[in-house]
């Protein structure tokens, strides 16, 4: 299915912005991911371990670790005041997001809420782009991720922009807190489940 491409201005300029920002920093962002992960605590050397154990209070506000979880990047992101209330701003959940209400299984259904998460403040996505697969880069200004390849764009919920290639919203994996300062990646919250084979497209 095609995106409908029915962007306004406004969309239109955002998408420039956050394009510019992203030529700027894809290629630092490209280098250092896989040491931003060597940097990560993890429960076990393995990148195809079934847990992935992150340290909460080594990610400032508006910043973000990549961890690898079964092989895949996942980011961890920690949203400020500011983010919170960008995606709640109703210019931004209307039109302009492909799924803002997350209908498509593309997360656990104890992530279908307005943030994509269990705490609001921390956002945890698979950070492989839902068109064909390359990693979205993090813009933190104005705020979102933008895929190098073809330019699909998503907000800080990992929630697409219509008029991008990509048609899912980035996929949230199984995870749940283990305090207030850690998470563990997949493991869903005591009492609930997620297959993640189950998400419509990774
Ligand atoms: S792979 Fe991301 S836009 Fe094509």
């Amino acid at each position: 299915m095609e995106p409908d491409g029915d962007e306004d201005g406004d969309t239109r300029r955002d998408f420039l912005t956050l394009v510019t920002g992203a030529v700027a920093t894809v290629g630092a962002g490209a280098c250092v991911w896989p040491f931003l992960d060597s940097l990560s605590p993890a429960s076990g050397d393995d990148l195809a371990d079934a847990t992935v154990d992150v340290d909460l209070s080594r990610i400032p506000p508006g910043q973000q670790s990549v961890v690898v979880w079964r092989g895949k990047p996942v980011f961890v992101l920690h949203r400020t005041t500011q983010a919170l209330r960008s995606l709640q701003d109703t210019s931004l959940t209307g039109r302009r997001l492909r799924d803002p209400n997350s209908r498509e299984r593309q997360q656990p259904e104890y992530a279908v809420n307005w943030h994509r998460s269990i705490a609001p403040q921390f956002g945890v996505m698979v950070g492989i782009c839902t068109h064909l697969g390359c990693i979205p880069g993090y813009v933190p200004k104005p705020g979102g991720y933008v895929c190098p390849c073809h330019g699909s764009k998503f907000d800080l919920a990992g929630r697409v922009f219509t008029g991008s290639p990509a048609f899912y919203n980035l996929p949230v994996p199984p995870y749940r807190l283990l305090g207030p300062n850690s998470l563990r990646i997949g493991s869903s919250p005591v009492g609930l489940d997620f297959d993640f084979a189950t998400i419509r497209q990774l």
